[in-house]
């Protein structure tokens, strides 16, 4: 048996996950400030998942590209093999913004033949211009992911928090409108079907629109589902001891926590060692940050760790690997 004292945070990492739940793959979504090493976490908890046997895939949401740069992914929106059992792929929200905005020109088309180029162009741009039109794009790639099943688990590098959050907020507030919408839409289709029927009219029962409600109603019921059901999706959260990063890392589980998510891991990353952070005059800010952390309320069982910072930045998957010594739970950390 081990021990709690000969536990590394290696071992935690390599422990996080006991096995997969659902028929599909889990996602594991990694969320922090700006900075603190998301993708570097993402690239370490895929890289353990890798190594046990699992078929995984990183995947940076985040228009930085850091990853792609990490991992020297020559192009974006494709998947490639870093290692054995481990592919990456960097998003690229522009090309996939572009892809829905022509889908929906062409929709537009179907329904309004009459309307001329220009007016297609200017709609197009209504589109793409709309607030809420990105976090859409994010959420319907998030919602595709959970269908890729030739992976196992899917590691997915978060975008900016505020963004990250409204996304994961998006299918809540879908819901809520739609069964208002479905509720308006029913009191109309059964008013009219009670005048036709006082005027003797025959009148089809079925409603187009509200058909489309329902399904929709249906979809991001689903998609709710998934993204809070510990079967199919866990979270990290990372923060460097500092107050901002651990601010943020606070905001995000109260959210987590309202969409009744389960978290895995916090990750307290670049830590200093105690003498260094003396040196720079830093040592107090990052205890406390680092306390901060330890008590940060978690929805779910989850791990914590302290990752160590190195001289050398991590960016590659060597790097990442390198960072593995550097791991210890967070309760040595702050023994030591
Ligand atoms: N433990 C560490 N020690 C030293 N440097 C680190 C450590 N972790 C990450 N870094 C470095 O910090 C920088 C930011 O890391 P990373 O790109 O993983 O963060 P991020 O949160 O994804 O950032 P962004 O929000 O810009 O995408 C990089 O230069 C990375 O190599
Ligand atoms: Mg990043």
């Amino acid at each position: 048996m081990v021990t709690e004292s000969t536990t590394t945070g290696a071992d935690i990492l390599d422990n996080l996950f006991a096995g997969k739940g659902g028929d599909g793959p889990h996602l594991v979504i990694t969320s922090g400030k700006g900075g603190v090493g998301k993708t570097t976490v993402s690239i370490l908890v895929a890289d353990a998942l890798a190594r046990k046997g699992w078929r995984v895939i990183v995947v940076s949401l985040d228009q930085a590209k850091h990853l792609q740069e990490y991992l020297g992914l020559s192009e974006t929106n494709r998947a490639y093999r870093v290692d054995r059992g481990l592919w990456a792929l960097q998003f690229d929200l522009e090309r996939e913004a572009e892809r829905f905005t022509q889908e929906y020109v062409m929709l537009l088309q179907q329904i309004m033949p009459g309307l001329k180029a220009l007016n297609l162009e200017k709609y197009a741009e209504v589109v793409r211009n709309s607030p809420g039109f990105e976090e859409e794009i994010y959420l319907r790639y998030l919602e595709s992911l959970y269908s890729k099943r030739e992976y196992d688990y899917i590691v997915v590098d978060t975008p900016p928090t505020g963004i990250t959050l409204r996304i994961l907020g998006l299918p809540g507030n879908y819901v809520f409108w739609l069964e208002r919408l479905s509720e308006l839409r029913e009191r109309i289709v059964s008013s009219r079907y009670v005048i036709s029927k006082a005027l003797g009219e025959r009148r089809e029962v079925r409603d187009p629109v509200l058909d489309k409600l329902r399904e929709l109603r249906k979809r991001y019921g689903r998609l709710k589902q998934l993204l809070s059901s510990p079967r199919d999706t866990s979270y990290v959260i990372v923060a460097t001891p500092e107050p901002l990063p651990v601010f943020e890392a606070r905001k995000t589980l109260e959210q987590l926590r309202r969409l009744d998510a389960t978290v895995r891991l916090i990750a307290a990353n670049k830590v200093l060692p105690s003498d260094k952070a003396r040196l720079l005059g830093v040592h107090e800010v990052q205890q406390r940050s680092l306390e901060e952390i330890e008590k940060l309320p978690c929805p779910g069982d989850c791990q914590r760790i302290a990752i160590m910072a190195t001289e050398e930045p991590p960016h590659s998957l060597t790097g990442a690997r390198r960072l593995l010594e550097r791991v210890a739970s967070l309760q040595e950390v702050l023994k030591a």
